[in-house]
């Protein structure tokens, strides 16, 4: 692949290479990275690296390439339900809109249609890496595996566990139902084939749904088959609405909900945990503690009222973190446009945090109240942070949602950006004016003063204004298996 490429490095800083060349083995490896190449003389420069036979992939004007992104946390029985809802607040949705549409994957029939359509929409919005939330149907949650595999993404697949506080019609009705239907599930995505890379491309999650929803039984079970599985993911919900924070606290005894699941052997290094958005200090402590990771799924927190996830003081405390849709709390698929929504809610965080100290300091100018001063000490006590209240800039969105997701999955030797021995799980994006998107006016950036600062714009309109018309090729382990230019 020769063309400009976007590589993200750290938390604050990525690489632009206008004129990169990428060169991928036949089991869609990364062999090596080439970051500045005469692109007037293609053949020699391959030559160079002692490549003789290669098939070459040339970007057009107004393209690049940069990671897959990845989605931490989509419920993939939920999409017959995007955009319906967003007047409730988390519990009241669930009984009112969701529980009443994940039943009807009951149906094999309906959940086969549904979710053949589900994994093609994820896909052609550029994700490339995904963690599924099934219904809490084995046979149905086998049946999304199967067609995630077909497709060629990477992905978790999780079957949900439930057996408390959920509603007649939508209920395991035991212990050892959940758990044999969660042992089933995990034993029949492990048959699957390997990747050409010798390696899995679709992995089994450990899913309770969340603490409400599992009997302390459940719970300890479901630790105890995690920790016989050391290698399998958990995924579940945490801290989301206050509600059900209050709620929790009270049907377990506890003082931290962090602590069920820790409690239960559920909290470790390959837990994903979506929301967190009332995630006390301490709380955050534990998660960096066990090695846990965070999907921040803004569009979903915003849509069902529950709040703004403190990322950047969870990203101080030391939290991996990563985005999430939440389909159907998010009302978009799109990792772009979680993208967005983290955007505007560090933003809001950090206006905020900047009007509650100018208040403070006024007010403190016209007092002589000592307890003013220690107020206006706590809010400069956070900006001290590197990210707590502070806006996540471009690099820190872009790795939130490449490199941030792989670490959260724990796949970061395999994914989240371009090194050689990685994956080759990439977007080939147009930000051409040809691609029907109206906001793509590509011609009006020639202006820029460099090929690297062009590029840093290409990038951020992308993020900020893009959608599936402008990714052509979205690719999986060296593979094409979507964009506007695929043909199944
Ligand atoms: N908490 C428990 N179940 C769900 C769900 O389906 N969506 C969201 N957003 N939160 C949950
Ligand atoms: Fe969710």
């Amino acid at each position: 692949y020769a063309g400009p490429v976007i590589n993200p490095q750290s938390l604050t800083s990525y690489l632009a290479l206008p004129r990169c060349l990428i060169a991928v083995d036949s089991n869609g490896n990364i062999l090596w990275i080439d970051p500045d190449v005469d692109n007037t003389n293609l053949p020699l420069a391959i030559a160079h690296h002692g490549v003789q036979a290669y098939t070459l992939v040339q970007l057009k004007p107004g393209e690049f390439i940069m990671p897959g992104l990845v989605d931490t946390h989509i419920h993939a029985c939920q999409f017959p339900n995007l955009g319906v809802g967003g007047d409730l607040q988390l519990l009241d949705w669930l009984t009112t809109y969701t529980f009443p549409a994940e039943s009807k994957f009951k149906d094999l029939d309906y959940a086969e249609r549904v979710y053949t359509d589900v994994v093609e929409r994820v896909i052609a919005s550029g994700t490339t890496t995904c963690c599924y939330y099934g219904s809490i149907h084995r046979d149905a949650t086998m049946r999304l595996a199967d067609i995630v595999r077909k497709k060629g993404q990477r992905a978790f697949v999780g079957k949900c566990n439930m057996n408390w506080h959920c509603p007649d019609y939508y209920v395991e009705k035991s212990v050892e139902e959940s758990i044999s239907a969660t042992v089933d599930l995990i034993r029949y995505v492990q048959s699957f084939p390997l990747s050409p890379a010798q390696e899995p491309l679709v992995h089994p999650v450990i899913t309770p749904r969340f603490a409400i929803s599992c009997t302390p039984d459940l719970l300890a079970e479901l630790g105890d088959l995690a920790e016989s599985m050391p290698q399998i993911a958990i995924q579940t919900h945490i801290s989301e609405n206050q509600k059900e924070v209050d709620d929790t606290l009270r049907f377990f005894n506890a003082d931290s909900y962090a602590g069920i699941y820790d409690k239960f052997k559920l909290l470790r290094h390959n837990t994903i945990l979506a929301h967190g958005v009332w995630l006390t200090e301490k709380e955050m402590d534990l998660i960096a503690e066990r090695g846990a990771g965070l999907s921040h799924c803004p569009t979903s927190n915003f849509y069902l009222n529950s709040g703004m996830a403190r990322v950047g003081l969870l990203l101080d405390h030391g939290v991996k973190v990563g985005l999430g849709s939440d389909v159907s709390g998010g009302y978009n698929p799109s990792i772009l446009h979680a993208i967005q929504m983290a955007s505007v809610a560090s933003k809001m965080l950090a206006i905020q945090s900047e009007s509650k100290k100018c208040n403070c300091e006024r007010e403190h100018e016209h007092s002589d109240i000592s307890s003013d001063s220690a107020e206006v000490e706590q809010h400069l006590k956070h900006k001290e942070g590197r990210f707590a209240n502070k806006r996540l800039g471009v690099a820190t969105l872009l790795y939130l949602a490449t490199k941030g997701g792989a670490e959260v999955c724990c796949l970061q030797d395999r994914i989240g950006s371009f090194e050689p021995g990685k994956a080759f799980d990439a977007l080939l994006v147009s930000v051409r004016s040809e691609s029907g998107n109206p906001a793509m006016w590509s011609f009006d950036l020639e202006r820029e003063p460099s090929p690297e600062s062009k590029l840093q714009q290409w990038l951020e309109r992308f993020l900020f204004c893009g959608d599936n018309r402008n990714i052509n090729k979205v690719i999986v382990q060296g593979t094409v298996i979507g964009g506007q230019e695929y043909q199944a």
